[in-house]
Order: structure tokens, then sequence, then C-alpha cells
């Protein structure tokens, strides 16, 4: 299976977010990753409820990849209307009880995907595998866009390959932050599936987004 791209929409034109989606709706990009922070879990805010509903509204193929960066996140799946086709990414750090917050999304005919930060180390997603779509691997400390990738990742997503390829090799890995033009190839050789392109490649402003879709699908091919 090639690489899938899910550019990070918080990099985009924040002004021209429907032409954003349709455009890359049009290129045959696979997912949109939504990032939702709560700034209590993170020191942020991005989208509200409304605007991650919204995002729906101009899609046709591509899919929302929603990465919710907040405690206790099952509180706003209703108002984000999450459902089929949807992926979502919940904290194991956030969450009170995962099995429980995994399964409420299944319920809702979404992918459920666990998502574990830097610090977090990965045995800590075992206990999941057979609930959940794909590890979410941040790369970056979660928050911002635009920061240096956390050290060790390159390491910790090849540890994380191995854990899935000898305890549930169906599970796939999104890795997230600082997925650069340098460190796609590297991360897709190490085993990442999905990759979340922010600031520091595909919204890095050195192509025009159709020529830097290309370029990251040549290099995650
Ligand atoms: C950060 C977000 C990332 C971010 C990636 O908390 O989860 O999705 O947008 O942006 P870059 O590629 O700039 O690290
Ligand atoms: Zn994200």
């Amino acid at each position: 299976m090639a690489g899938l791209l899910s550019p990070s929409v918080m990099c985009a034109d924040l002004l021209h977010l429907n032409d954003e989606i349709e455009k890359l709706d049009a290129l045959g990009v696979e997912f949109l990753h939504i990032d939702f922070m709560d700034n209590k879990f993170v020191p942020n805010i991005t989208f509200d409820t409304n605007m991650v509903r919204s995002f729906k509204k101009p899609m046709k193929n591509i899919r929302r990849d929603i990465h919710i960066m907040a405690f206790e996140p099952q509180q706003f799946f209703d108002a984000m209307e999450i459902g089929e086709r949807d992926i979502v990414s919940v904290h194991y750090e956030a969450c009170e009880d995962v099995h429980a917050v995994l399964a409420d999304i299944r319920k809702r005919g979404a992918e459920p995907c666990l998502a574990i930060s830097p610090d977090t180390p990965v045995d800590a997603v075992r206990d999941y595998l057979d609930e959940i779509y794909a590890v979410l691997l941040m790369t970056v400390y979660p928050g911002f866009a635009g920061q240096p990738m956390a050290k060790g990742s390159m390491e910790k997503l090849s540890a994380l390959k191995k854990l899935l390829s000898e305890e549930n090799p169906h599970v796939l890995i999104e890795v997230d932050g600082h997925v650069s033009w340098e460190h796609c190839g590297e991360m897709r050789s190490r085993g990442a599936d999905i990759f979340v392109a922010g600031s520091s490649s595909v919204y890095g402003k050195d192509y025009p987004l159709d020529e830097a879709v290309k370029k990251f699908y040549s290099l995650v091919d």
C-alpha cells in the first residue's frame, strides 16, 4: 500500500478553507487532518466544533482525519457529528477510559485511532490494538505547528512498527509533526502509512499545492 496523505488544515490558508478542501479533494488526497485543541490538554485552541463539523460540507472523496487534543474527547463527538468515513484520533494521555472512548467512536461508524505523545512509550497502545484503525504517533509535542521533531521520534517509529508487526499488522501508523520533505521518506521506510503534512512540507510555501502534493506522494510511495 502506498503512503496516504493527510494535509494539516491548521497550516492552510485559513481565510480560504473551502477552496483549500476542494483543491485537496480534486487532487485525490485521502484525508484532511483537522486539529482540535481544548486549551487544557494542550495550551492552544484551533478550530471549534462548528468548524470541525463544517469541514464535511465541501468534501466529496477526501475524509476527515480528526485529531482531538482534549481531555475526555467524547464530550465533543456529537457537536462534531462524528460518523461514517471519519477517522478520529484521541490521546491515550487524555482519556479516563480509553476502551470506552474508542468504542464510542466505532459505534458512530467512524474509525478510532489512538494518539501517543512523544513522552508516552509505544507499549501504551498494546492493549488497544484490536480496537483501532491506526496509531497516531506524535513526532512533535502536541499543540503547535512549525515545531522541530521530538528527539528519538525515528527510533520510536521503528519500535512502534516492530510492535505492530508482532501484535497486529493490520493497524496503521500515522505520523504527525514536522513531517518534512527531508524526513518523510525515512518515516515511510521505518513503517509510517499516513502522513500529516503541515508547515514543513505541503504547506511550507516551497511549491504550489498541486506540485507539493505530487512531490509528497513521490517521496512516500
Ligand atoms: C500539532 C498538530 C500537527 C501540526 C503539524 O499539534 O497535531 O498536526 O499541525 O504541523 P507541522 O507539520 O508544522 O509540524
Ligand atoms: Zn495533528
